[in-house]
């Protein structure tokens, strides 16, 4: 089990630190993968405008590149409410020094304060950054925010889910959903929840067109999305390797003292180009130059999204196809959701 926050569109960083696994797992495990719509409002309560669409285009972006409809659970968490119910359940149990205590909890409220405080003063007269930052922080202090790793709980113990594919930043939450569980089966009956292990993803690094962790807020992702025009354009903008001022100087297109994020477009050629030992090589000796690099760098790159793009355009032409998936997904979901919901009542003699 694993889920998503709908942020939208998603980029190579998306995929190929979780996606891609979650496409390899659908083979061997029966997967549920959830639209976190409820995640979503936990930091973005004030305006739900654009939620039904960022689900949909993220929705497409799984399909495209490759979950099977057929093999995993594709849902959205909101369509299966019971979700509100084991979460509410869970809360009762979970002290609120774990969920104080969580890293994660700590550092977001600090970057969404931030970010919401600039955004403040970008919009209004600039005196008062302090209070304001305050303000901000108090606007995200809900019971809700708090409460994202017990949300998160649920959807995990309520698919008896063994493994959850998660990035390294997902491990907090993650320990939080096996102390829950912990503490659940200690209180009510051993064996009632599943204890889940985190299935970690090895992340490639993978940096942004600027040397800086690709992410959608910094502008330096590629999509999984683009064209083949604007995809030519962002490697070769792409940042490489500053130190070389000539083609024949040596380069350095792995991370070290002299580049410290490595070159963006090697990462690249790791992951797209078979040929990719031989462009480090040249690149190390002085052997080819960064335009000449990015230029091979462009075929095997337009060729790993082509297929992509050919799938993603096939179900988005298909009227209420996604739409359907959901439904589909909803389905199942509900009926593994109600029989684990149904051991919980028991266990917990609500029933
Ligand atoms: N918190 C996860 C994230 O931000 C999203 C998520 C929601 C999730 N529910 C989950 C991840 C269940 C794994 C399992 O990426
Ligand atoms: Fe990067 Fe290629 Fe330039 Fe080396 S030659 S720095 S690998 S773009």
């Amino acid at each position: 089990m694993s889920g998503m926050r709908p942020t939208g569109r998603l980029h190579l960083g998306n995929y190929w630190g979780a996606l891609k696994n979650w496409v390899d797992l659908q083979e061997a495990y029966q997967c549920y993968f959830a639209v976190a719509s409820w995640h979503m409002l936990t930091t973005g309560y004030d305006d739900t405008s654009s939620l039904l669409e960022n689900e949909r285009e993220m929705v497409l972006d799984w399909l495209g590149a490759g979950l099977d409809p057929g093999k995993a659970v594709i849902f959205r968490q909101s369509d299966v409410t019971e979700h509100a119910e084991l979460a509410l359940l869970l809360g009762m149990i979970t002290p609120l020094s774990w969920l104080e205590n969580n890293p994660t909890w700590k550092e977001q409220l600090q970057e969404l304060a931030k970010s919401k405080r600039e955004k403040m003063l970008a919009s209004g007269p600039t005196q008062e950054a302090q209070p304001r930052e305050a303000e901000a922080r108090e606007e995200l202090r809900t019971h809700g925010f708090l409460g994202y790793p017990v949300l998160q709980a649920a959807d995990i113990l309520m698919y008896g889910a063994e493994v959850v594919p998660v990035g390294q930043d997902q491990l907090p939450h993650l320990e939080l959903s096996r102390e829950i569980a912990r503490k659940f089966n200690g209180l009510y009956g051993e064996g009632t929840l599943t204890v889940p292990q985190p299935l970690l993803t090895e992340t490639p690094k993978l940096p942004g067109i600027d040397g800086r962790k690709m992410s959608k807020s910094y502008g330096n992702a590629i999509d999984m999305l683009e064209t083949t025009e604007s995809l030519s354009k962002k490697v070769m903008a792409a940042y490489t390797d500053p130190t070389r001022l000539r083609a024949t100087d040596p380069g350095h297109p792995e991370p070290c003292p002299e580049n410290p994020p490595g070159c963006s477009v090697y990462a690249l050629h790791k992951l797209y180009n078979t040929d990719w030992p031989r462009r480090g090589d040249e690149c190390r000796a002085g052997h080819i130059g960064c335009v000449a690099c990015k230029k091979l760098l462009l075929p095997p790159l337009e060729a790993g999204f082509a297929k992509f793009r050919e799938r993603r355009a096939s179900y988005a032409s298909q009227p209420g196809r996604v739409e359907q998936v959901l439904d589909e997904g909803r389905k199942k979901a509900k009926a593994a959701a109600e029989r684990t919901l149904e051991k919980v009542r028991r266990a917990m003699r609500l029933r």
